[in-house]
């Protein structure tokens, strides 16, 4: 037993809290799910604004365009943190509201309502988390390539100087890209995101330009503010195989690579996983001399996001999984985020790690009294957390935990069907209630421990 979980249950043994003092309790948005107002204060077009206005691209015919109209609302967003105890807020930067076209100039408008929200924040004593992009390329860019092009992540870095010009006098927390996998895998080859480009060697050329990126503004965020922390969110699946077939062998490998270590792999210093590249026919012409320099200059944490795992058999849809699922049909299984997180922590050794995203869609159907009974959310919530306690008793340096999310939002193709909020967000007059979880998830900031409440 180490130390630190001795302590640890000593701690708990006497009635002290679950998790360390000053671990981080927050909650996470993005721009396009929640601010709304994509015309307002000169903002330009994105990628999604674009996406979205093609019939049968969002399940449900919307878009973002008014979302959480959190870009007007964020005073009474701020207070509803506040009140629920949360210490750190996670939100993106619209790269289209701060460059309209992508490159150039600065929109100052665009950068005065972060300014303000990270001022308010401030006050109300919630730590600022931005991320620098989570997902809405301006349509500017894209019309010149998009991220398969190298054009992108010289952007992107002008763009990230612009935005710590501003803000790197507050903010010491920076996250630069959420799910590079995301942004490869669902925008250029699946399509089911925007752009909804589908091509095996315009996802690989995306899949590196988003990791340089990364690379590029983190160099940019040190040379400007060398106290802030840079990090990145990397979202993980953890993939395992149910079947001997060598079709499933195959498949593994693929899948495996791509959704989990296509990413890690290069910023830990490890390069693009090599029998996956091979196997795709991937020649890493776009890989230039310095690149995977630039890629795996140390960051300062590594964001993990997390929702399921994924069972692996030798034809699609093969599964044995038989446990609790969400709304959205994901396989409810918290054992593998402690997986993932001492395997992460046993391959990388990384400083420290946030859990930037964890959450789930659940029905929200059982209202009582005016409260929804959200209990489902409530177990999601907890036994993920119990994960997260006992990796931090193993001596992973996880340092934060971000629910996702603060609102039920835009979920991207989906539209507003699913809620992943631990507030919902009454779809006509956009009234911000609280769910039971929404308490629960307080009462955990507040002491540190998981207790059984959510009540008011
Ligand atoms: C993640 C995204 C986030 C949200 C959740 C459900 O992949 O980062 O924006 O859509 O999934």
């Amino acid at each position: 037993m180490s130390i630190t979980e001795t302590s640890a249950s000593a701690f708990r043994a006497f009635g002290g809290p679950d998790f360390p003092p000053g671990f981080l309790w927050g909650a996470a948005t993005s721009a396009y799910q929640v601010e709304g107002a994509v015309t307002q204060d000169g903002r330009g077009e994105s990628i999604w604004d674009r996406f979205c206005s093609v019939p049968g691209n969002i399940a449900d015919g919307s878009s973002g365009a008014v979302a959480c109209d959190h870009y007007n609302r964020w005073t009474d967003d701020i207070e509803l943190m506040r009140s629920l105890s949360l210490g750190a807020y996670r939100f993106s930067i619209a790269w289209p509201r701060v460059m309209p076209s992508g490159t150039g100039s600065v929109n100052e408008e665009g950068l005065d309502f972060y300014d303000r929200l990270v001022d308010g924040l401030l006050a109300a004593g919630i730590q600022p988390f931005p991320t620098l992009y989570h997902w809405d390329l301006p349509q500017a860019l894209e019309d010149r390539g998009g991220w398969p092009s190298r054009l992108i992540p010289e952007a992107f870095a002008d763009y990230a100087e612009a935005v710590v010009g501003r803000l790197g006098d507050r903010v010491t927390r920076w996250g630069t890209i959420n799910e590079p996998f995301v942004v490869a895998n669902h925008g250029y080859l699946t399509g089911e995101h925007a752009p909804g480009r589908s091509s095996l060697a315009d996802s690989l050329a995306a899949s590196h330009h988003v990791l340089l990126a990364h690379g590029l503004a983190m160099e940019r965020i040190r040379a400007m503010t060398p106290g802030a922390d840079v990090g990145i969110t990397v979202n993980f699946t953890p993939a395992f195989r149910i079947s001997e077939a060598p079709a499933a062998v195959d498949r593994f490998q693929v899948i495996d690579d791509l959704e989990n270590w296509w990413y890690i792999n290069p910023i830990a210093g490890l390069g693009y996983p090599a029998r996956t590249s091979e196997r795709l026919a991937w020649d890493q012409a776009e890989v230039h001399a310095d690149d995977l320099a630039i890629i795996s200059r140390p960051i300062d944490y590594l964001g993990v996001n997390f929702y399921t795992r994924k069972l692996i058999g030798a034809v699609e849809g093969e599964r044995h999984a038989s446990g609790p699922e969400t709304a959205m049909g994901w396989e409810v299984h918290a054992e593998s985020l402690g997986w993932l997180m001492r395997t992460l922590h046993a391959r990388f050794a990384m400083k420290r790690y946030y859990i930037t995203e964890n959450g789930a869609a659940m029905p929200d159907a059982v209202r009582h009294d005016g409260r929804i009974a959200d209990d489902d959310r409530i177990d999601y919530l907890r036994a993920h957390l119990h994960e997260v306690q006992a990796c931090i008793a193993d001596g992973v340096p996880i340092d934060g935990y971000f629910a996702w999310s603060l609102v039920d939002n835009f979920e991207w193709a989906h539209g507003y069907k699913y809620g992943f909020g631990i507030v919902e967000v009454e779809p006509t007059t956009l009234a911000r209630i609280p769910k039971d979880s929404a308490y629960w998830y307080a009462d955990v900031a507040r002491t540190g421990r998981l207790g059984a409440g959510g009540e008011r």
